[in-house]
């Protein structure tokens, strides 16, 4: 889904802050090196990793090399792939805080046609005072653009704090926030589902439609990551950027076409559509939970006030499940139900589209029950459609009916290609200037809008987080909420 390659948009050079940091290894050198190994860089494609530490080039190599042969993409690894990729690559000392703090950068780059792509791989404190930095030092011009991630903000005035300092260097359409959830295969191929196949969109709605449920489910916990983690809790971490941008793609209207700023502005009106919450209805609609000692799998797992740098007490939730409503002509009266945590039964992200009943069941005197078609998108860990239908099991005696599964697995129907990591995709649309699966700014806003709602309904009802073990599927209240309206989780 990603434009050709042109020359025109080509950029010449990454400049990757918080080279060093846990991101960058984990996932940005892994996918560079990924793409230059398919041979996607542009011919020439400076990257050059700048943090605070004093490094030579030859110790920040080794970094990197570690880093790829320990990651998804370890299996990649080849030394005279890592060789060349190793010629692209400076490592520079900065410091924002002084005058001259990015020469470094300036002395790196070569000069030569296309933009230069800032990556800032940092904490958002640093996002202004960088941006800042480099266009006090010169470094910015029309080509370039600038990528940065999440958290953009704690709230919508943090927010627009944040987006406000970017804008004080770099125009809107320059800006590049990654959601890396976009960047999944599956993720996309939601697009491809919805808008390349003329058989669901009549169906499309809440004519047709009982109800949606977006589960993206971790059996791992908080990661070592605590004191980041209890300040921001599962509803600011996932359901304000990634749960929000899938519920967008399964609800938002047809585009005008696949460009940046059609989908993108389908996607906001999905987001100032949606019903809000608040301190009169959160107790009805949401469900906080905290995870508590249990098992995942046949591992002991510690509960979430027992992990490694956790204080002794927080009501910081480590699940969520929500009711939303979509206040349009389409969705009205639909129940979306969104769920995610740490430390669930198992890895499982996934959409599930329930169909309304059949209008009458014509088998009833032989004893048949019908049970109403669902439309499955898994997204991982393993990348599968299947259309449940109402099928006569085979036989002579009376007819008997069964729900099969219609799948499509796309390992088998495409083969087996390497899952690629999201950010390859990302970093590929940013050098190629495409920003269709990148977050407006106003689309930033209106989520965090919708979910400042919500937080302040849980402050002023006081909602306490409800424990839940390690290991099962969050706090019985979470069924409660879609038993309210004769509904279940899908599990
Ligand atoms: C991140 C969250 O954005 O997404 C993490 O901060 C979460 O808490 C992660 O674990 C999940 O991403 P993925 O790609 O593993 O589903």
């Amino acid at each position: 889904m990603t434009a050709p390659f042109t020359e025109t948009s080509e950029c010449r050079a990454l400049v990757l802050f918080g080279a060093t940091g846990d991101l960058a290894k984990r996932m940005l050198w892994p996918s560079l090196y990924a793409l230059h190994q398919d041979g996607l860089l542009p011919t020439g494609f400076q990257l050059i990793g700048a943090a605070t530490s004093a490094l030579t080039n030859e110790a920040f190599l080794t970094k990197v090399r570690e880093a790829i042969c320990v990651s998804a993409n370890a299996s990649l690894f080849e030394e005279v792939a890592f060789a060349t990729f190793a010629q692209r690559i400076r490592y520079v000392t900065v410091d924002i805080q002084q005058t001259g703090g990015l020469d470094s950068i300036k002395g790196a780059l070569r000069p030569g046609p296309g933009g230069v792509m800032f990556y800032l791989s940092t904490g958002p404190q640093l996002f202004g005072p960088i941006c800042l930095a480099l266009r006090d030092a010169g470094l910015i011009d029309p080509q370039s653009r600038i990528t940065i991630e999440k958290p953009i903000g704690t709230d919508t005035e943090t927010a627009r704090q944040v987006n406000d300092a970017i804008a004080a260097a770099f125009d809107e359409h320059q800006v590049f926030r990654i959601d890396h959830y976009l960047g999944k295969e599956a993720v996309q191929n939601l697009l491809a589902l919805r808008f390349a196949n003329a058989i669901f969109e009549p169906l499309w709605n809440a004519n047709a439609i009982e109800q949606v449920q977006i589960t993206v489910a971790e059996a791992v916990g908080v990661d070592g990551r605590w004191p980041f983690y209890d300040s921001t809790g599962a509803l600011r971490d996932m359901v304000q950027s990634h749960m929000l941008q899938l519920l967008c793609l399964v609800a938002m209207e047809p585009p005008a076409g696949f460009t940046p700023s059609a989908v993108r502005n389908e996607k906001v009106k999905v987001l100032w559509s949606l019903h809000p919450i608040t301190g009169n209805n959160v107790e009805t609609h949401t469900v906080r939970g905290q995870y508590t000692a249990g098992h995942t799998g046949s591992e002991a797992a510690v509960g979430y006030l027992e992990e490694r740098g956790a204080a002794a007490a927080s009501d910081t939730e480590t699940f969520v499940a929500l009711r939303v409503g979509i206040d349009n002509w389409r969705w009205a009266g639909v129940p979306f139900y969104l769920r995610t945590g740490k430390r669930m039964a198992k890895r499982s992200s996934e959409i599930m589209i329930q169909f309304k009943p059949a209008p009458f069941n014509i088998f009833a005197d032989i004893g048949a029950t019908l049970a109403p078609n669902a439309l499955l998108i898994k997204l991982q860990p393993d990348e599968m459609i299947t259309l449940t239908l109402m099928h006569k099991k085979p036989g002579m005696n009376e007819v008997k009916l069964a729900q099969v599964p219609l799948n499509l697995s796309v390992g088998e129907t495409f083969g087996q290609s390497r899952r690629r990591i999201a950010y390859e995709r990302m970093l590929l649309d940013v050098l190629r200037d495409n920003s269709a699966l990148f977050v407006r700014r106003d689309e930033v806003e209106a989520a965090w809008k919708w979910i400042d709602g919500i937080i302040e309904g849980w402050q002023s009802t006081g909602y306490v987080a409800k424990p839940y073990s390690a290991g099962s599927w969050g706090p019985s209240a979470a069924i409660a909420l879609t038993e309210r309206n004769g509904h279940s989780w899908h599990e």
